[in-house]
């Protein structure tokens, strides 16, 4: 174990993030004063293309292949030298093992060369911080956050001090995006050529129905949108024997539409469980912001419902800009660079035997 103590001022770091979590080998370089100086994403989707989602062994193998070039893109753009990084953080959890492991044990041999702090950062996390690397957002605030892997509504008290209110029970809200493009054959990843599709379709076309409107709590489920997406596609083809592209446009917009009324409908449970928590420890909190951070947040017919139901309950709606929202390396740096000014003054436990969690709940972070 090797224990580091930062001694410089808060703008003078400069850390690297690297994020391999998942089918992106991404590199960022982020300074202390919220400059994104470089963000460099390889993404696979050529390589999993064909198997309609990510193929672990072929992901792992691909980041392998990649890091190193990824790493150098980024310090090249960034126009720093390695020598210059204060710290290197990367993302050991939650997500595929293969993957994680080539990105932390890159992270883990620059911070040894370097003898620079080596941050581990939950994955989870640096999605749910990155609204504040790009707005100003005081703690605490309410965060949905809906990816490929995971979708959940986030009281977010502090760095590494969260409370889930609500899940899905089943598909990931990403997930279910995908899902859907498969049996749609739209391909992968879902959630963009849906969301293409979906704007060149009717609303009101196909009747789907809305999940979990209505619940008292603010849990979501999503799987069974899709089996019935999949039951109408089916009494389609034994009619028509193909999909027509009018009917899966029309399919697009219903299902896309579907999604977001069963955000809005959760979130409107979810300001007032956030609110009732809040207003205990502040009761003057005024427009408490609303974040959506992951990959689905940069669906625009998604945010846009989602904004305006923000406003109408007295929310700030903050969103970052989409390249921020799917996997990135930058989101990874910021979330070190919390940690780092969290820990301030304090010795920062820089583990170069810290191990790779392929699952790590976010209310486990305060325990370690
Ligand atoms: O956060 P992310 O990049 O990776 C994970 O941590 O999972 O999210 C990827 C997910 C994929 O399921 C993808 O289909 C979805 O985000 N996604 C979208 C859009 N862009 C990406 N879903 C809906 N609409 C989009 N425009
Ligand atoms: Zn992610």
């Amino acid at each position: 174990m090797n224990t580091a103590y930062f001694t410089h001022t808060r703008s003078a770091d400069i850390v690297l993030g690297i994020e391999t979590s998942c089918d992106e080998t991404a590199v960022g370089v982020v300074c202390g004063d919220k400059k994104i100086l470089a963000n460099v994403v390889y993404s696979q989707h050529a390589e999993h293309k064909k198997y309609q989602g990510v193929v672990p062994e072929i992901a792992a193998r691909c980041h392998l292949q990649k890091c190193a070039t990824v790493v150098q893109n980024a310090l090249r753009m960034s126009n720093v030298h390695l020598c210059d990084i204060t710290a290197v953080a990367a993302a050991t959890g939650p997500g595929l093992i293969g993957g994680l492991l080539v990105g932390m044990q890159m992270a883990k041999s620059i911070a040894w060369s370097r003898n620079i702090p080596f941050v581990p950062i939950n994955h989870l996390e640096a999605h749910a911080l990155t609204a504040r690397l790009t707005d100003n957002i005081p703690f605490p605030f309410l965060s949905l956050l809906v990816s490929g892997g995971h979708t959940q509504i986030l009281q977010v008290n502090g760095v590494g001090d969260y409370r889930i209110l609500g899940e899905t029970l089943d598909d990931a809200v990403g997930e279910a995006f995908d899902k859907t493009a498969k049996i749609l054959g739209l391909g992968y990843p879902g959630g963009p050529a849906i969301e293409t599709r979906a704007r060149q379709g009717q609303l009101g076309k196909i009747p789907l129905p809305i999940p979990m409107r209505g619940r008292k709590d603010c849990h979501l489920s999503l799987s069974g949108l899709k089996t019935r997406v999949r039951q109408l596609a089916q009494q389609q083809t034994t009619l028509k024997t193909t999909l027509t592209p009018t009917y899966v446009n029309n399919m697009c917009t219903a299902f896309q539409h579907s999604v977001a009324m069963s955000l809005q409908d959760r979130m409107v449970r979810a300001f007032a469980i956030f609110k009732h928590n809040t207003r205990l420890q502040n009761p003057s909190l005024q427009n408490p912001p609303f974040v959506i951070a992951g990959g689905v947040a940069s669906n625009l017919y998604i945010r846009d419902i989602l904004a305006r139901c923000a406003e109408k309950h007295h929310f700030r709606f903050c969103v970052a800009p989409p390249s921020l929202c799917t996997d990135n390396g930058a989101m990874i740096a910021w979330a070190g660079i919390e940690n780092i000014q969290t820990h301030d003054k304090m010795p920062l436990t820089t583990g170069l035997d810290t191990k790779a969690r392929p699952r790590w709940r976010l209310e486990d972070l305060a325990h370690g």
